[in-house]
Order: C-alpha cells, then structure tokens, then sequence
C-alpha cells in the first residue's frame, strides 16, 4: 500500500475529477465512483485521469483509506452512511441553494457538521472545498515554492486532520488547520477564504479576523 494511503473519490464532476487527478499525480492510489456502474465512467476516467481506477462505489470505498466525498449537497441524502462507516471522509461539498435548492438543514451554521451528524459512523475532516476546480489544478505547487498556496483542512479529530493535511500538502497546497467542523465554516460559500486563493499568511489572517480559530 501507498505510505499515505488510497483514495476513493464519489463523483465524477468537475471538482472531483481535479482531485483525483491531482491526486494521482501525487501518487496515491485513486479509485473514483459515482451512484452508477464503472463502466458509466470508464471512458472519461482513461482520458481525464489517467492512472485512476473506476470502480463500484461500494468497493472503491472499501478499499480505501480516505474517501473524498464530492457530489452535490442535494444528493448527499442519497449516500447510505453504513457505506462510509468507519471511514475517513473528506467533505468536499458546498451547499449551493441556486443548485441545490433549498435545504433548510444546511441553511446555518457549518454544513460539514451536518454532514458528519449524518455519517456518525465515519470521520469527517472539510477540505478542498473552497478553491474553485480550474483553480486548484492551475495553482498547484510543491512545497516550498515561492507562490503557493494555502488550503484549510477543519476537523474534530487532530489525528484525522492531520492525514488531510498531508493529503492537501501532497496534492499542492499549504494545509491550514482549524481545529474544529465548526471553525470549518469559514471554507464554506460566504466564508472568508471562499473562492479566493490565498497565501498562507494572507489565509491565516482572514480566518483569525473572521473566526479566532486556528490551531
Ligand atoms: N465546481 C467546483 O469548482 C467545486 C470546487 C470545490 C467543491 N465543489 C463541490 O463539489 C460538489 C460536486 O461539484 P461538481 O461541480 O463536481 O458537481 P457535478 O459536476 O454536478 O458532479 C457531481 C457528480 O457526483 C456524482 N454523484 C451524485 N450522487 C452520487 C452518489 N450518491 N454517489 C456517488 N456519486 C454521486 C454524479 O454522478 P451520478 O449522477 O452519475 O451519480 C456526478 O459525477 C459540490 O458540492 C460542489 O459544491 C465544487
């Protein structure tokens, strides 16, 4: 097995097909899944990420060590939790009312807490949600460079965290911990580093100014 593990990624959208790419790029062993078959996504998978396996949802996850969640908030009810149980799992998502409609749950507050309420069985770190997907293959960089980037990785499990952060320093990032789901929901749409690529210090002081929640 790779040292830092193998990647399941559910979705195959835009956002997700980065991540796997990005992913595989760094090495890890990527399997990617969406709610239909392998063959579904087979051909996108050989021309868009090479080097990544598509697989049954079910198996992809099994045999993985950390799941990238990335499907659309509203269907995110759809997602059996017995099939994340005991997982370690990225929630890569946003809550978008203009696409997903309404959903009054995720209305407030942070949503990957919502999101880890529901998958009670699995450990939930927010990650990778808030750089836009042509972005975050475009500014990708290996550590020490001198422009790269910052990412935040929140989480109530340190141990947890600690894997997603080498997962987003390993795909190109500077991780930025938060200690908490909650302080998370400065990733999320309207947060202060939505949408916006930022050095680590510039990305530090917008998330102390907005939540006084970094570790
Ligand atoms: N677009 C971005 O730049 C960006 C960046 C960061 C985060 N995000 C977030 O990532 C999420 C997905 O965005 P996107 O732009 O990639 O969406 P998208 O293009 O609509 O793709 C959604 C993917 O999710 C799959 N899916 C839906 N339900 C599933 C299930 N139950 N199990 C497995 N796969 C399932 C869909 O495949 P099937 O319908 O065939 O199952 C499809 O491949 C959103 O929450 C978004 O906010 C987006």
């Amino acid at each position: 097995m790779n040292e830092a593990g193998s990647l399941a990624v559910l979705g195959a959208g835009h956002a997700r097909l980065v991540i796997a790419r990005l992913a595989v790029k760094s090495g890890y062993p990527v399997a990617i899944a969406t709610s239909g078959g392998p063959e579904d996504i087979a051909l996108i998978t050989e021309l868009v990420i090479p080097g990544a396996r598509p697989r049954w949802a079910a198996d992809a996850v099994a045999d993985a060590d950390i799941v990238v969640l990335a499907i659309p908030m509203h269907r995110f009810p759809d997602v059996d939790p017995r099939l994340l149980s005991g997982k370690l799992v990225v929630d890569a998502m946003n809550y978008w009312p203009a696409s997903d409609g309404v959903l009054r749950i995720f209305e407030h507050g942070a949503s990957s807490e919502i999101v880890a309420r529901r998958l009670a069985g699995s450990t939930v770190v927010k990650a990778l949600n808030h750089i836009g997907y042509h972005e975050l293959e475009d500014r990708a960089r290996p550590a020490g460079a001198p422009d790269r980037r910052a990412a935040g990785v929140a989480g109530d499990d340190p141990a947890a965290v600690a894997t997603i952060a080498g997962l987003v320093d390993r795909i190109g990032y500077d991780p930025v911990r938060l200690e908490s789901l909650r302080a998370g929901r400065v990733l999320q749409p309207g947060g202060p580093v939505f949408g916006v690529v930022l050095t680590r210090p510039e990305f530090e002081r917008s998330v102390r100014e907005d939540a006084g929640s970094l570790t």
